[in-house]
């Protein structure tokens, strides 16, 4: 049996890359700031990943939207989100499926962060309807071709995308 056990005080760490976030991100912190005394957001700042807002902008949007929500922090790093999670401890790292065509990805980058850290445990919010078809490229490739996003995005998101879409082009 494992030796984590889930108390009362357990913080939820949501990280991910948020390249913008999205409705469907959005619903996750909400529903997890129902379950867990606390939420921390935790924005990627990767080198490798090719991002079109700054960890800054990112950060910026994520508080924008979810910022308000009193028991919900929102926070940037650098290097191995197990690290993160277990100097902040007691927590769990929270990833979010939007269906079957997600768990492979998610069970390869929890196994190997159970490897990294087996204290660490990795635990799964489903994405709900209408936000399971929602990822942050399809924003990306609607907002280039001039689609609506109101369905995707909240509004903030929307002009900071159309914003950063002209500047690109
Ligand atoms: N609603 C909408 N979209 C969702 C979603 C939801 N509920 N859940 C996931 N997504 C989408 C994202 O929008 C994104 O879409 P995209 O691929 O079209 O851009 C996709 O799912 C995956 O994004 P994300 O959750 O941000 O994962 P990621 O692979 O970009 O980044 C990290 C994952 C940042 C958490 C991971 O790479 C990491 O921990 N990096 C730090 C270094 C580290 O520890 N690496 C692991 C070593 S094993």
């Amino acid at each position: 049996m494992s030796q984590t056990r889930i108390k009362a005080r357990t913080k939820a760490i949501f990280p991910g890359s948020f390249d913008p976030i999205t409705l469907g991100h959005q619903d996750i912190v909400e529903r997890l700031s129902l379950v867990f005394p606390e939420v921390l957001v935790l924005v990627a700042d990767s080198t490798s990943k090719n991002y079109w807002f700054s960890t800054e902008e990112r950060v910026q949007l994520v508080k924008q939207v979810v910022g308000h929500i009193k028991n919900v922090k929102v926070e940037s790093f650098k290097g191995l989100t197990v690290d993160f999670v277990e100097s902040h401890s007691p927590a769990v790292l929270v990833r979010s499926l939007r269906g079957a065509g997600d768990l492979d990805y998610e069970k390869v980058l929890a196994d190997a962060n159970r490897l990294l850290s087996p204290s660490v445990e990795t635990i799964f919010m489903l994405s709900r309807h209408p936000f399971t078809g929602i990822a942050s490229s399809l924003v990306k490739e609607i907002s280039k071709n001039g689609g609506s996003l109101k369905k995707f995005v909240p509004p903030v998101v929307e002009r900071a995308l159309k914003l950063k879409s002209q500047s690109r082009a």
